[in-house]
C-alpha cells in the first residue's frame, strides 16, 4: 500500500468514529467515593477499577488458569456462533454494554455484520483504543462510542436510522457476567432500562455467570500469580491518582470469599495495621483489620436469570451453556 493510500485509509477510519462524552465528571467521583469510604461497612463502587492499568489487569486476570468464566464465555459464542446469528438477525445496531474483551465482540461482528457498533464504557481511553482499532479492522462499519456508566440508565446520544420507515432495531450485548456487580434488585431495575432502551424488537444477548462449588469460585478470585489481588489493590492507585490522595496502597490484602447463600463472591481491601490517609482532601483513619469492600459478583442458576427476565419483561428466547455447567449465555427479547 503506497503513502497515499495509508492516509486515505486512517482518514476515513477516524470519520467512522464519533465519541460521544457523557462521562460523569470528578466532582460526582469525589463525592461518591468519600460517601462510600464513611460509610459502614466501607465501599467503593468496582467501577472505579477501570483505569487505564485496572483494564489492562481485567485482561490479564482472563487469562489465569483459575478465572474460567471469560474462555468458557468465548467457548460458547464460538460454538454456537451461528445459532446466535440466526436467533439475532444481521444487520441490526449493536450495543456493547462495557466494551472490554475485543474477542467477543469480533466474533459477533463478523457473525452480525451490524450496521452501527455502539461500545459503553466508563474508561474513555480504552473505549477510544478498542473502537479505532476495530474501525480500522472492519471498513464497513461505522462506531459511535459512548463514554458513561451504564450503571444508572442509559439515553442513546444517537438513534438508529429508520429502514422502510421503521427504526433499526438495537441488539445489545452485555457479556462477561458484568450483570453480576449489581444486586439483584438492581439487576433487575437494570434489565428494565436495558428494554427501554432497545426499544420494539430490541433483543439482548447475555453472559452470566452461575451458580457452582465453592471451591471453583474462590479459587477463580483468588489466582495463584496474584493478579486479582493487584487487580483489587489497583482501585486505590486510581483513586490516589484521580482524588490527590496518599494511601499505602501496600497496607492493604487482598480477599475474596463466596456467600453461598447469597450467591455472591464479595472482595474486600483489608488494613493490614491501623494506618492513616488523605483522599480528595479528607482525612481518613483506619483500625487493623478494617476492610473496604470493593466488589459483589452476583452468580444466577439458570432458572433464577430466567425469573429476573421475566420480571422485566424479557422473554428467554435461547440459551446455551458448557458441559461443565459453569456460565450460560441466553437471548432475552421483549415480549
Ligand atoms: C467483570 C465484573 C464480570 O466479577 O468476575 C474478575 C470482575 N473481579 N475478578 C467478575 C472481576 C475479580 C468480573 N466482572
Amino acid at each position: 500500500m503506497g503513502r497515499s493510500d495509508a492516509t486515505t485509509a486512517a482518514a476515513s477510519t477516524r470519520d467512522r468514529v464519533t465519541l460521544h462524552d457523557l462521562k460523569p465528571k470528578l466532582a460526582d467521583m469525589r463525592e461518591e467515593v468519600l460517601a462510600g469510604l464513611t460509610a459502614t461497612p466501607r465501599r467503593i463502587a468496582p467501577k472505579y477499577f477501570y483505569d487505564q492499568r485496572g483494564s489492562e489487569l481485567f485482561e490479564a486476570i482472563t487469562r489465569v488458569p483459575e478465572y474460567y468464566p471469560t474462555r468458557t464465555e468465548i467457548g460458547l459464542l464460538e460454538t454456537h456462533l451461528e445459532a446466535i446469528g440466526s436467533v439475532l438477525g444481521r444487520g441490526d445496531v449493536l450495543l456493547e454494554y462495557g466494551s472490554g474483551s475485543s474477542r467477543k465482540i469480533r466474533l459477533l461482528l463478523e457473525e452480525l455484520r451490524p450496521l452501527a457498533y455502539l461500545p459503553v464504557d466508563i474508561s474513555r481511553e480504552h473505549l477510544l483504543e478498542a473502537a479505532r482499532a476495530l474501525a480500522g479492522d472492519y471498513p464497513w462499519l461505522q462506531v459511535h462510542a459512548i463514554c458513561t456508566d451504564y450503571g444508572n440508565g442509559l439515553t442513546l446520544p444517537w438513534q438508529p436510522p429508520r429502514r422502510q420507515g421503521v427504526a433499526v432495531p438495537i441488539t445489545g450485548f452485555f457479556p462477561g457476567s458484568s450483570i453480576g456487580n449489581f444486586e439483584r434488585s438492581h439487576a433487575a431495575r437494570f434489565l428494565a432500562g436495558v428494554r427501554d432502551t432497545l426499544g420494539p424488537g430490541g433483543q439482548l444477548l447475555i453472559g452470566v455467570d452461575r451458580r457452582k462449588a465453592k471451591a471453583r469460585l474462590e479459587a477463580a478470585y483468588n489466582d495463584a500469580a496474584g493478579v486479582t489481588a493487584e487487580f483489587n489493590r489497583n482501585i486505590l492507585v486510581h483513586l490516589n491518582r484521580a482524588l490527590d490522595g496518599d494511601i499505602d496502597v501496600m497496607a492493604f490484602r487482598h480477599r475474596a470469599h463466596y456467600d453461598e447463600e447469597a450467591g455472591r463472591i464479595e472482595m474486600h481491601l483489608v488494613a493490614e495495621r491501623a494506618l492513616a490517609f488523605t483522599l480528595g482532601g479528607v482525612e481518613f483513619e483506619f483500625a487493623a483489620g478494617e476492610a473496604i469492600h470493593t466488589e459483589n459478583s452476583y452468580k444466577y442458576a439458570p432458572d433464577e436469570f430466567r425469573a429476573l427476565a421475566a420480571g422485566v419483561g424479557f422473554d428467554t428466547v435461547a440459551e446455551w451453556t458448557d458441559a461443565e455447567a459453569l456460565f450460560s449465555v441466553f437471548v432475552l427479547r421483549g415480549g
